[in-house]
């Protein structure tokens, strides 16, 4: 697989290496375990990377999820909040900078994404209720559920088929989604819920072919498009990257009229934003924006901090302006492809085309003499951490939860481990010694075994539920 992102960068056609638009100012030690230390750290942690200390941990890969670290700018807009319980001028800072960027009429801070996702889901969906989405995400899927929604998965096929290359593979599938409208009757089907980057599939974009064709379908049907703009920057880049017409335009371009095709947005600042902590909800409908600034007051917070302090939402404002450019939003992927790079030379089993936000193993691919209710997902993030101390998480039948209905384990196509990359924090070299040690996991794979869970939580299991050596 050649990735259009690479060829740009240089690195294919001899070589000119890209490198990050920005130097480090400030350092943050971080230590080696030795083995010993690592397997009682692990069984102490019920074989969950969730459980783990961070101290135990050497180069942290569990998520990209207000693991990012803040530019001097931000640091000093840290310094100028303004702490007053209402009208705070960060907020309008903030305001202002989603406007500008997103697009959207009106916003409403939140604590995170998932304070953004239950008062969408809590405003939007009536009990019984359809929500067909690209594929679920974890919190955003039980907020649905919990406003008495079913989710529908509506991503194209390719998506679950970890080697397909399918330069898209976030796109809706419109022939299902048409399908849903028609069976079960467009007014019980509460929103789109559509995602730039597919998180669970990859990190895998969506086209501005598809979202201008999905606004053309929901308008014959009308049905409204609410975007998780998580990982939208990186979804933009993609599509200047590998879509036709979009080469010379800028992701803040793209980014503008992908959002067009779209009612509102939610968002977890923790990523693309570039800060530690917050989020928040932006939409074009008055009346909704009505309800959602009054229910954010009983939740989160007044609708001028949702949850956030003034100096959370300066750092933020100005991350949104930052996180956007080009160069930053290349400097990112580029590393991610790195990565991605290194392990397909070794013929590594990863899920294809690398995506926006870190590498997702294929755990069927490492391990199929490990049945998937002995979780090969978990036990490879288990493996990795034991074999060098570098901290991944499950995304395959752990993540997936239990079907309401039935009771029994969801048994996803997907059983991933992924390593999310955090933005600016690691070096190429961290990025090799990532490679290597997959490798040397990946050479040891048939002598693995499996894991029996023996604590399971009712809510996103994930988190906390915790396993034994089968
Ligand atoms: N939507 C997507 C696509 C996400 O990836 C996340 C969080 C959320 C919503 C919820 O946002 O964490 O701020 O409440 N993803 C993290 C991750 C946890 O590691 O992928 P949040």
């Amino acid at each position: 697989m050649d990735h259009p992102a690479f060829k740009t960068m240089g690195q294919q056609a001899g070589r000119r290496s890209w490198a990050e638009p920005w130097k480090i100012k400030m350092v943050e030690p971080i230590h080696v375990t030795s083995r010993e230390e690592r397997e009682q750290a692990v069984v102490e942690a019920g074989f969950n990377t969730f459980l783990l200390r961070s101290e135990d941990v050497y180069i942290d890969l569990l998520t990209d999820s207000g693991t990012s670290a803040m530019s001097d700018r931000q640091w000093a807009g840290i310094m100028l909040g303004d702490e007053a319980y209402a009208g705070s001028r960060n907020f309008y800072h903030l305001e202002e900078a989603v406007q500008a960027v997103y697009g959207y009429k009106h916003v409403v801070p939140t604590h995170q994404g998932r304070g953004a996702e239950h008062l969408i889901s809590q405003a939007l969906i009536k009990p019984g209720q359809f929500v067909p989405g690209n594929m679920y995400f974890t919190t955003t899927r039980l907020h649905q559920e919990l406003a008495g929604g079913t989710f529908v998965d509506v991503i194209i096929d390719e998506a679950h088929a970890p080697a397909n290359l399918h330069p898209f593979k976030g796109d809706v599938d419109l022939d299902k989604l048409e399908t849903l409208f028609k069976e079960k009757g467009a007014e019980n089907v509460s929103y789109v819920s559509l995602a730039g980057t597919v998180n669970m599939a990859g990190g895998q974009p969506v086209s501005m072919a598809n979202v201008k064709a999905l606004r053309a379908l929901c308008d014959r049907y009308g049905v409204h498009v609410y975007l998780d703009a998580t990982r939208m920057y990186e979804n933009c880049f993609f599509i200047q990257q590998r879509e036709e017409g979009y080469a010379e335009k800028s992701v803040a371009q793209i980014l503008e009229e992908f959002c067009s095709y779209t009612d509102g947005a939610w968002m977890s600042a923790k990523k693309d934003n570039l800060v530690n902590i917050g989020g928040w909800l932006a939409v074009n409908d008055y009346d909704l924006f009505d309800q959602l600034r009054n229910m954010v007051v009983i939740y989160e917070g007044l609708h001028t901090y949702g949850g956030m302090a003034g100096r959370d939402m300066e750092a933020l404002a100005i991350g949104i302006a930052e996180g956007v450019q080009d160069d930053q939003v290349r400097a990112r992927v580029g590393q991610v492809l790195y990565l991605g790079d290194l392990l397909l030379d070794w013929d590594i089993p990863i899920v294809q085309p690398v995506g926006g936000h870190g590498i997702f193993l294929d755990a069927k691919g490492f391990y199929p003499h490990i049945p998937q209710d002995q979780f090969p997902a978990q036990t490879l993030a288990a493996e990795l951490y034991l074999d060098s101390g570098v901290r991944g998480m499950e995304r395959g039948i752990v993540s997936a939860g239990r079907d309401p209905q039935t009771g029994d384990h969801r048994y996803p196509a997907l059983e991933l481990t992924r390593l999310a990359i955090p933005r600016r924090v690691y070096t190429q070299a961290h990025m090799d010694v990532v490679a290597e040690s997959i490798r040397a996991v990946y050479e040891a794979r048939e002598q693995t075994r499996g894991l029996r869970m023996v604590y399971e939580p009712k809510y996103l299991r994930f988190f906390q539920a915790r396993f034994e050596r089968a």
